[in-house]
């Protein structure tokens, strides 16, 4: 007999994006959803309809654009919010609302107001209307897990009865442990009697840590939907990490016996464009895509290795797409070998973007003697960069002056988008401020620097740094990135990033 599958429904673009501090646009969230098509998820819910213009431009997007997976728009359980889901995923080739509203008397008394009986005529209703639009409709009791058992099996059996052809047992404050999460799934699937008219799924919040143990223990006790987000973003600590779900189905096959859609090879690049283009690093000691997951460091570790990888390497790295590093290219490397590399890391250029990228490949690789994977993915995270946020203003030239005695002061250049220069000069109580408080002179975008940080791309005095950015203004935070082996020049881009993202959204809002 076939294994069963096991629909993997990704909520990096709805639940990962409620992370505190992420904003991303349409065009970064439709590269993500791209992406996630490409490693094969099934759903991905691509954002939530009716909570902003934004969020519905973004799901009406990925909609049209991305074909293949079911892609699915959340909805609390009003009418209005149905039919905004329902605007926004109508294009999709496999459309899908998602309804949800809480189900534990804790959410029910103390937030909604109402009794168990009422929500349950609005959960009715609310999938009515879903249905009314679209054969697939997932329905989310929220705090599942804090939810008295007798009244979610009929809460269950009565939206079924509506229509869903989903229903996903949410661990909404990350509350359950492995095996009462089991034992709840066991219940409700001898306790609510239309159970097998839908695919019962479940989402996990990481509170507690235990989101992936949780997931695998439910799949185990037989649900066959997994909600998650790549890198385990999401609301507070997170959801599950979809990427740490799918390689342990993979890998301990013999205990799961069921098979998912995934191109696992493609995780790695998954996980750095999430990573990238949120602004959220992934931190080294991470599961499966940290930096250090296949870093073998102590030496009895290091001669089993050499003798014999399995030794002490649970996963090849290549399963994952981990890059090879191999080949390092340098100031004699040509377009050819430029190209070749580019698309090993997965990255398919035009002529025109292959000319710009090798542009700055060159200018790289007369500062640095050797261009490494990582230094490749900083170059082209700074191209998506530059192409995917309306340049606005652009930096020309930056020039500081600091040190011990003196008082830290900078010259900028920058560039509007009708050609026009503007030249200004300030000083700062450090070298990044002075730059900083030049660029307020010219582009004067009233903003709070909310977080500020400096990474090395790669190990060496020569190594690329990396910034990242977040600005507030009116409330919205604005993410900055940017790259370069000089860190003051990356700082100017991050900031100019963000700038960029800041004055455009107040546009688009005016106009
Ligand atoms: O955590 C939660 O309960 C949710 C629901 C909307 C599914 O995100
Ligand atoms: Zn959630």
């Amino acid at each position: 007999m076939g294994k069963d599958k096991v629909i993997i429904f990704d909520t990096t673009l709805r639940d990962g994006e409620q992370s505190a501090g992420i904003g991303l646009t349409t065009a970064e969230k439709l590269e993500i959803a791209k992406q996630l098509e490409k490693l094969g998820v099934d759903v991905i819910e691509a954002g939530f309809a009716a909570s902003s213009p934004g969020d519905l431009e973004a799901v009406k997007t990925i909609a049209s654009e991305v074909r293949k997976p079911v892609i699915a728009s959340l909805a609390r359980c009003y009418l209005d919010d149905v039919d905004k889901a329902w605007e926004g995923v109508k294009d999709a080739q496999h459309p899908r609302i998602h309804v949800f509203i809480s189900s534990s008397d804790i959410q029910i008394m103390n937030q909604l107001r109402k009794n168990p009986e009422e929500v349950l005529d609005i959960a009715v209703a609310s999938v009515e209307r879903a249905k009314s639009y679209c054969e697939d409709v997932e329905f989310s009791p929220m705090d599942a897990t804090r939810t008295d058992p007798q009244y979610l099996y009929q809460l269950l059996e009565a939206v079924i009865d509506a229509g869903a052809t989903t229903v996903n047992i949410a661990d909404t404050v990350g509350y359950t442990i492995p095996s009462e999460f089991a034992q709840r799934i066991e219940d409700i699937k001898s306790n609510v009697p239309n159970i097998s008219k839908a695919v019962l799924s479940v989402h996990c919040h990481n509170d507690l840590g235990l989101s992936v143990a949780n997931s695998l223990s439910a799949i185990r006790a037989g649900v066959r939907q997994v909600e998650g987000c790549i890198n385990g973003l999401g609301e507070r600590a997170g959801n599950a990490s979809l990427e740490e779900i799918i390689m342990a189905i993979d890998t301990r096959e013999d205990l799961f016996n069921v098979s998912t859609g995934i191109d696992t090879t493609q995780i790695y690049r998954t996980s750095r464009l999430v990573s990238d283009i949120t602004g959220f690093p992934v931190q080294p000691n991470k599961a499966i895509v940290g930096a250090n997951a296949f870093r073998h460091a102590s030496g009895i570790h290091q001669d089993g290795v050499i003798k014999d990888r399995s030794t002490f390497e649970l996963i090849d790295p290549q399963r994952v797409g981990w890059p090879s590093n191999s080949l390092v290219l340098g100031k004699l490397s040509g377009r050819a070998g430029l190209r070749s590399r580019l698309e090993e890391l997965g990255f398919h250029l035009d002529q025109q973007e292959l000319s710009e990228v090798f542009e700055d490949f060159k200018l790289l690789a007369d500062r640095k003697r050797e261009i490494t994977d990582q230094d490749l993915e900083a170059l082209m995270s700074n191209s998506r960069r530059i192409s995917d946020v309306p340049n606005l203003y652009q930096l020309q030239h930056v020039q500081v002056s600091t040190g011990d005695q003196g008082i830290p002061t900078a010259t900028v250049k920058l560039i509007d988008r009708d050609g026009t220069e503007f030249t200004d000069a300030a000083t700062g109580t450090g070298p990044v401020d002075a730059v900083y408080q030049a660029i307020n002179r010219v582009i004067a975008v009233d903003n709070v620097l909310t977080e500020f940080r400096v990474d090395s791309v790669t190990e060496g005095i020569d190594a690329i740094g990396d910034v990242t950015i977040r600005i507030e203004k009116d409330g919205n935070i604005f993410v900055g990135r940017g790259s370069d082996t000089d860190i003051i020049v990356a700082s100017a881009k991050a900031y100019m990033n963000a700038l960029n993202r800041a004055v455009s959204a107040d546009e688009k809002f005016q106009s």
